[in-house]
């Protein structure tokens, strides 16, 4: 989603600026721009589509020299993808670039616009602006800014330049931003990985708290008065954009998922680490995400509830931060998110903290909002991903549910095998990931259909959730996900002569019913395609995919790479742009 820089130092600007542009590309966007000053002029240039364009363009029209300036990426929230509505804008002596939504904006526009006013944009962030510059006709900038807080309802990260002024000021509330800390040079940015090549130091912005930066000296002021904060240091490694040979991220990222699930497998084969894992002394979970991560978050549902005796519900966060809690004394609310960032997921657990229930976060990112501030942490590291669509970030989080489940039915004497048996998956997966060829055959077959249904039972459908999205979100075929004996009731007058139906089997118990419905939907035309595991398959006659066996605890971490291989073949026959998916961005940071 949106993303800043911002600099001030003795290095070329644009080139920073342009760097930590190319560095936040991966969290997905349609716009950039760049604003830059001499000290005495603002230039500002901006272009839509690529990075890559942007730069192109400064190093055609770029006319000044510069020693700081402002950055963006932006995903169109308010107004549509053009040049007109991409960062920075520009009112009266106030140049900006903005993260997130303000929600009153319609209202503060109306009165602006009576005060005279003039807007060339549809976008929110430009009322942001012309405030700024009304307010700062009567006041010092700290002044201003501090009115203009009062006034704005809603998310914001922002990165401001006034007119004469050679210091670049950062304020936020619900969307990240952070200063980073140089040798004669200071930025701001709404990610580390923008100015890790430059700095590890930073300082973390509160709402209400102004960041001023020079190039020799930062200061940060909170209500009027001058404020410490402690400097932080990030071991990032920043964005490895490299794909390893892979031609895209999305595939590189699918094959290094047996080594990321080693490390974690082997980190929580030690018992006293394995203790984190541990659940017994809660009664009720709810587990709380978006997207994948909350469909990693069903895989943990059907496991909690089956094998360690816990009552769970699984929430979309969006939905659950506006929803009436109902805890009780041993409730323990999980929160999964791979960036850390999602903007629901932090709300929903800033609720639950407010409520002081217990949280416990599953999260990928060590330096994101949710790692710092859920009660207790259980980090995924599967490294950074790229591509837009998450794959291994995934199979992690439903290895971590997978092994909580483990551990707290086997300290409740339900579980009576060994935890070794999760050392055996990194190596089925690497079988899994081997079979190539037969994704693509299969991934030619369907590849030009226009809907497909993926159906299963129990966990086999919090499967087919992910699986389907990944379908969807890649390869943009309609796909829907249903629970296989659900579909009768209704949706089944959907298919049609040769649409392709995908069954998820990897539970025996749920077999006969799954294969039962596949044929209702054949009975109709469907395509029936078979996904299962080793163990269970006598489908001679289905077109399949079979992963090995491993066990009832581990099976969903084989199937679902099969699942984003599928999907990824499918993109690649329908020409789609695999790791930058149209309309989508890696990191959710709006409402
Ligand atoms: C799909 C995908 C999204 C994310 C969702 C939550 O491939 O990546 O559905 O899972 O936006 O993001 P995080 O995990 O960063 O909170």
């Amino acid at each position: 989603m949106c993303g800043i820089i911002g600099y001030i130092g003795g290095k070329k600007t644009t080139d920073v600026l342009l760097e930590g542009l190319y560095a936040l590309e991966y969290r997905g966007y349609d716009s950039a721009g760049v604003a830059i000053c001499d000290n005495k002029d603002i230039e500002i240039i901006k272009s839509v589509g690529r990075v890559s364009l942007l730069e192109e363009k400064i190093n055609k029209e770029s006319k000044i020299k510069s020693n700081y300036g402002i950055a963006h990426t932006r995903w169109a929230t308010n107004g549509e993808a053009n040049l007109t509505n991409a960062h920075p804008h520009k009112i009266g002596k106030v140049t900006l670039v903005h993260n997130g939504i303000i929600e009153n904006s319609d209202l503060l526009k109306e009165k602006l616009i009576k005060e005279g006013y003039k807007f060339n944009s549809d976008t929110d962030s430009e009322v942001v602006a012309a405030l700024l510059d009304k307010y700062l006709k009567d006041n010092d900038v700290l002044k201003a800014i501090n009115l203009l807080i009062k006034d704005l309802k809603g998310s914001y990260a922002l990165g401001i330049m006034i007119d004469n002024d050679n210091k670049l000021y950062a304020l936020r509330k619900d969307s990240p931003l952070l200063l980073g800390i140089g040798e004669k040079e200071n930025f701001l940015a709404s990610d580390i990985t923008a100015i890790i090549k430059h700095t590890n130091k930073y300082i973390l912005l509160e709402p209400k708290e102004i960041a001023v930066l020079e190039e020799d000296k930062y200061e940060i002021f909170k209500d009027g008065n001058k404020i410490e904060k402690e400097v932080l240091i990030s071991d990032s490694k920043g964005i490895d954009n490299s794909k390893n040979g892979y031609s895209h991220h999305m595939m590189k990222e699918i094959m290094e998922e047996p080594i990321v699930l080693k490390r974690l497998i082997d980190r929580f084969s030690d018992e006293k680490e394995r203790k984190n894992l541990d659940l017994s002394n809660y009664k009720e979970i709810d587990i709380v995400a978006c997207g994948s991560a909350m469909y990693a978050g069903l895989v943990g549902q059907n496991l909690f509830e089956e094998y360690a005796g816990i009552k769970t519900t699984v929430y979309p966060a969006s939905e659950y931060r506006y929803k009436k809690k109902i805890y009780n004394q041993k409730t323990l609310v999980i929160l999964v998110s791979q960036s850390g960032e999602t903007a629901d997921t932090i709300a929903a657990m800033r609720e639950a903290i407010e409520l002081n229930v217990d949280t416990l976060a599953i999260v990928n990112n060590p330096d994101s909002t949710i790692a710092r501030e859920a009660g207790k942490i259980i980090l995924t590291n599967a490294g950074v991903e790229i591509a837009v669509a998450t794959t291994k970030a995934y199979i992690l989080q439903v290895c971590v549910f997978a092994m909580m489940a483990f551990t707290t039915g086997k300290n409740k004497g339900l579980i009576k095998e060994d935890f070794s048996l999760f050392n055996e998956v990194p190596n089925k997966l690497k079988l899994v990931l081997e079979k190539q060829d037969e994704y693509k055959e299969l991934a030619k077959k369907i590849y030009k259909k226009e809907s497909c249904f993926f159906i299963g039972r129990g966990i086999d459908y919090a499967l087919c959730m992910e699986g389907s999205l990944k379908l969807k979100e890649v390869s943009y075929l309609h796909s829907e996900a249903y629970q296989a004996g659900e579909l009768k009731h209704g949706t089944i007058s959907l298919v049609e002569e040769g649409m392709p139906v995908i069954c998820i089997i990897s539970d025996k118990e749920l077999k006969d019913k799954s294969i039962s419905n596949l044929k209702e939907t054949e009975a109709r035309g469907s395509l029936g395609i078979i996904v299962t595991t080793e163990d269970l398959d006598d489908f001679d006659n289905y077109l399949k995919i079979v992963v090995p066996s491993s066990s009832k605890y581990t099976d969903s971490m084989l199937i679902v790479p099969a699942l984003q291989l599928l999907s990824y073949y499918v993109a690649l026959n329908r020409g789609c742009d695999i790791d930058k998916p149209r309309n989508l961005a890696k990191s959710v940071t709006v409402e």
